[in-house]
């Protein structure tokens, strides 16, 4: 038996053509880029969380000289809003990056690694909530999902325990 697994995502060229609050998180994370400690890789990652009380929590990568010490923007922000806001739900993640390494990285849309995957199956599991997500490039392409849980299919999660 072939089984198949597919999901439905937007492309945007121009991040205007957003909804409002999704282009005000996608500006939150860029501000986020700025708060990012990345002296080794110079890959500076901003998240921004928008939760349901209207807040948005930030978060951004932050490095260390024994590499795997590190920790992504995403659960930086993740682990934020699940100590100052307990119980309060994501309704959406925006991810923006800058690299100060290289001004000719291609235009890539930055999609979270798979660790920071697993943490938003976590916490989309745990609020039964789906959790949106806006990827974004350095020119403006914009990929919208409408939940992350789509980024990790056939996953490990508290039900297999
Ligand atoms: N990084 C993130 O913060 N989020 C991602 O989605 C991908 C990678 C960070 C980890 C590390 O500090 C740097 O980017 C290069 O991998």
């Amino acid at each position: 038996m072939n089984l198949q697994v597919s999901f439905d995502y937007q492309l945007f060229d121009n991040e205007l053509d957003l909804e409002a609050s999704l282009q005000t998180l996608l500006a939150a994370a860029r501000e986020a880029t700025m708060l990012s400690y990345a002296p080794y890789s110079h890959f500076h990652v901003g998240a921004a969380l928008l939760l349901s009380n209207g807040q948005i929590v930030k978060g951004s990568n932050q490095e260390n000289a024994s590499f795997p010490a590190g920790i992504c923007a995403e659960r930086v922000a993740l682990s934020t809003a699940s100590s100052l806001y307990p119980g309060v739900k994501i309704a959406a993640i925006g991810i923006a990056y800058h690299s100060s390494a290289s001004a000719d990285l291609p235009d890539n849309i930055l999609s979270p690694c798979g660790i920071c995957r697993q943490s938003l199956l976590e916490v989309t599991d745990r609020q039964q909530e789906k959790i949106k997500v806006i990827l974004s490039s350095t020119s403006g392409k914009i990929i919208l999902l409408e939940n992350a849980a789509y980024l990790l299919p056939l996953a490990f999660s508290a039900s297999n325990l």
